[in-house]
């Protein structure tokens, strides 16, 4: 916080302590998980590894830079910051997408019911908001075109939306993530807990940022146009 950032890689780049545990918190169970889990000759175990990349990994870097990159004027380097998120959660979505067909796949294989589980279910919707959120923020980023297209009153509404849904979005994974790790076909005793441990560091982290993260000319209305609509 403080001073103004001069670049997309200052305003994105980990500064304080938090910064630095939720990227570590991020690092470490997006690589142990697959590490622990996963045999290429197991379906099940492609979708622990493709979820724990794809969201504890990089849909919560990817939201970070999205929270982070407010801190940044008008201009080149906010659309720079905006690639970097953008690129983040479109890999994050088709690794979610592959952690999807993974499971269902595998439950189909073993005919087993679908979705029976409170994990499945929140997981279901987590990834219908996964396709949602990044649909929507296609839309939002002028720099693509498709802005153009909406009514400019309606304009700083649909910035809105991708900001809150892809909030939502990334808490309800959180939420499935936590539900599934104490599950017997992946609990790993203490290894467990230290997921456990950097899920909640992640949460407080994203939480962190978004409340202490600079909103600028925007506010945190929903109807207010702002420096934000030019990109
Ligand atoms: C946000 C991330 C995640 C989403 C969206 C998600 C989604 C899902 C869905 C939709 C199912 C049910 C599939 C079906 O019934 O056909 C499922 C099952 C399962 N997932 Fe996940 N998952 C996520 C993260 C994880 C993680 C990180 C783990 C393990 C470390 C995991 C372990 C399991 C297990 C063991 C099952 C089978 C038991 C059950 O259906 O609850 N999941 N997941
Ligand atoms: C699941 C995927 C995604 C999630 C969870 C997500 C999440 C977020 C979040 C939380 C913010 C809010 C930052 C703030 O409060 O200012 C944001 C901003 C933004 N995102 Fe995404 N995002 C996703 C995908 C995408 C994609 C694929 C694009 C573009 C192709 C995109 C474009 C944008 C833009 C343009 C903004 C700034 C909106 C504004 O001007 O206020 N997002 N995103």
């Amino acid at each position: 916080m403080g001073d103004e950032p001069a670049d997309a890689l200052a305003a994105l780049w980990p500064r304080s302590l938090a910064d630095l545990a939720v990227v570590g918190a991020c690092a470490f169970f997006g690589f142990t998980v697959p590490i622990a889990l996963f045999d290429s000759t197991v379906l099940f175990t492609y979708h622990p590894t493709c979820m724990s990349l794809g969201f504890g990994l990089l849909m919560t870097l990817g939201v970070g830079a999205g929270l982070k990159l407010r801190a940044l004027g008008p201009g080149a380097e906010r659309v720079r910051a905006l690639w970097v998120h953008a690129a983040t959660q479109t890999l994050a979505l088709f690794l979610a997408l592959g952690g999807f067909v993974a499971i269902y796949r595998n439950k189909a294989i073993h005919d087993k019911p679908h979705f029976t589980t409170t994990h499945g279910k929140l997981g279901l919707l987590t990834i219908v908001l996964t396709v949602l959120s990044p649909t929507i923020g296609a839309v939002a980023f002028k720099r693509l075109g498709l802005l153009d297209a909406v009514p400019e009153q309606a304009r700083p509404l649909v910035k809105a939306v991708h900001r809150r849904l892809g909030l939502v979005t990334w808490c309800a994974g959180a939420l499935a993530t936590s539900l599934a790790l104490p599950h017997p076909a992946v609990d790993q005793g203490s290894l467990t807990s230290a997921w456990q441990v950097s899920v909640f560091v992640m949460c407080a982290g994203v939480a962190f940022w978004h409340f202490t993260e600079p909103k600028g000319a925007r506010g945190d209305g929903f109807a207010r146009l702002d420096k934000d609509s030019q990109s």
